[in-house]
Formats: structure tokens, C-alpha cells, sequence
């Protein structure tokens, strides 16, 4: 008896955490996913560069397992589609979620090309300033830009199903009917997670549950995850 409110009292402190930190973060997760629009004529090993973290490398085939129809022809992608690229997301100086990619400066480049252009808006013009110290107006070539993509690991007081999130930049095209119908998820559970926003407004991010590897959505709390905490609780009983 003793050990269970223990372990209950462990748990409610742990809930106790997640809920006071809502808005600044505490940890990331080890996998978000980011939505990225193929143009014509953009080649798979492109954007495998602009992409790379610890999860995308150039020579991996890890993108395949996250896209069940990526359908290449000499290199070149299928354009006008997206493709769900992982990447870690982690919490950013304790503030928000997020990812920062570095791209190497070609000459003649600006933010808001490399914003939405190489990495079609999954950052903004506005992130790239803040997390750059170069004169907007004059990017030197082969310089280091830190290109800082946003993310989630899901939210426990909307849903515990859900726990690999997409960092998904609207377009024009889009619709809160379309993305639900693509997802075979509900609207109004796509709505919860992004408060406020309308889906058909054309840009900006929105975030929604995303399948892992075995094509399946993945829990807030993986098994493994518990188990873990379990064991602490015990210990800490004990
Ligand atoms: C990855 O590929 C890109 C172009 O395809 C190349 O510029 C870059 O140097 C490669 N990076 C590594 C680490 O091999
Ligand atoms: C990413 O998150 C930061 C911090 O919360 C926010 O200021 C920014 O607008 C977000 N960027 C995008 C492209 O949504
Ligand atoms: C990129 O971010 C790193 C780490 O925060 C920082 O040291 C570096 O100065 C930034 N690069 C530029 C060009 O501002
Ligand atoms: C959402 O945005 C679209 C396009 O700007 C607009 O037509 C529509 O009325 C908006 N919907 C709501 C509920 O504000």
C-alpha cells in the first residue's frame, strides 16, 4: 500500500512538472518530423544536406523508412509533395522546442531564400535574425547559418496517443479538412494542438500527430518510458 501511493505521489509530481513548465520547456524528444515541400528539379541528396542532424546523414536511407511512397527518379524526388523528414527536437536555451540545422552559405544568398526556399518555411526570416549574427543585407559565402526549425513532443493535457509530432508549414493549398483527411485523424483534435489557428490562412507552422517507422502513431509515454519511471518510484520508496 505504502509502495503504491509512492509511486502515485511520484507520478503526480511528475504531472506536477510537465504542468507548471507549459510554456518554457524542460526537455526535447528524440524524434520530430518536418514536413518538407519537394519543388521540381530539388534532388534527394540536397536536401538530405540541408537536413542532416544525428538522424539524417547524406549517406543514410533513413528518410524510406519514415516515407513509404518516396519515389525518386535519377535522384530527383517526386516534386510537389512533402516528405517527412526526422530530426531530434530538442529545448532550446529552456524557451521552446526546436532544432538548429546549420546550412553552408552558397554566394548570393538571403534569408528569405534560405527560409523558404532550401528549407521551404519550415523556419521564417525572423528566427534566422534572431539566431544570426550577420548583416541581413550582406550573408558572406560558405558561412555557417543556424537554420532553427520548430517542434513538438506532443501534449499531455490534450492527448497521451500522440507523441511524434510534425512541424508542418502551411500552404495555400491547405485546409484543416484536407490535413485531418490525410491523417485520418479527427479535426477537432488537430484543432486542440494548434489553438487558435486557422488552417486556411496559407502560412506560418501548425503541428499533428505523425506516424514512426512502422507507419503507426507512437504514445506520449512509450511502455519503456514507465517502466523506467517505475523504477525510480521504487527506489525512491524503498
Ligand atoms: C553531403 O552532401 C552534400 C551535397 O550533396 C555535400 O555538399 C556535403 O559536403 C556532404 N556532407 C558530408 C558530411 O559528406
Ligand atoms: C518558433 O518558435 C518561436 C518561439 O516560440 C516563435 O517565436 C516562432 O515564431 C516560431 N517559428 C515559426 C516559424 O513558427
Ligand atoms: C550559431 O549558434 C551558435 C550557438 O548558439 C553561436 O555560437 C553562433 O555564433 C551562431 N552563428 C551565428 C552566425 O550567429
Ligand atoms: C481562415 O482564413 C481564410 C483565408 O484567409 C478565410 O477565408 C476564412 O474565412 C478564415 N476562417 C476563419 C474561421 O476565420
Amino acid at each position: 500500500m505504502k509502495l503504491k501511493n509512492g509511486l502515485l505521489l511520484f507520478f503526480l509530481f511528475v504531472e506536477c512538472v510537465f504542468f507548471k513548465v507549459d510554456s518554457k520547456c524542460v526537455k526535447g524528444c528524440d524524434i520530430a518530423l518536418a514536413s518538407y515541400y519537394v519543388m521540381p528539379l530539388v534532388e534527394l541528396p540536397t536536401i538530405k544536406n540541408y537536413m542532416q542532424s544525428k538522424i539524417v546523414t547524406n549517406s543514410s536511407d533513413v528518410l524510406n523508412r519514415y516515407n513509404k511512397v518516396l519515389v525518386t527518379i535519377h535522384g530527383n524526388i517526386f516534386s510537389y509533395f512533402r516528405i517527412n523528414i526526422p530530426f531530434p527536437c530538442e529545448c532550446i536555451g529552456g524557451e521552446f522546442l526546436g532544432h538548429v540545422f546549420e546550412y553552408t552559405t552558397k554566394k548570393g544568398d538571403t534569408y528569405d531564400l534560405i527560409a523558404n526556399d532550401y528549407y521551404v518555411s519550415l523556419t521564417s526570416v525572423e528566427l534566422l535574425k534572431k539566431f544570426n549574427s550577420y548583416d541581413p543585407n550582406h550573408i558572406p559565402a560558405k558561412a555557417k547559418v543556424n537554420v532553427t526549425v520548430n517542434c513538438s513532443c506532443g501534449n499531455n493535457q490534450i492527448s497521451k496517443d500522440y507523441g511524434l509530432f510534425i512541424t508542418y508549414p502551411l500552404r495555400s493549398t491547405d485546409s484543416l479538412e484536407k490535413i485531418a483527411n490525410e491523417a485520418k485523424l479527427d479535426e477537432g483534435l488537430i484543432q486542440n494542438f494548434n489553438p487558435d489557428v486557422n488552417f486556411s490562412r496559407g502560412s506560418g507552422i501548425v503541428f499533428f500527430p505523425g506516424r514512426d517507422k512502422n507507419g503507426e502513431y507512437a504514445p506520449l509515454y512509450p511502455r519503456t518510458g514507465f517502466a523506467k519511471g517505475a523504477a525510480v518510484g521504487i527506489s525512491i520508496a524503498g
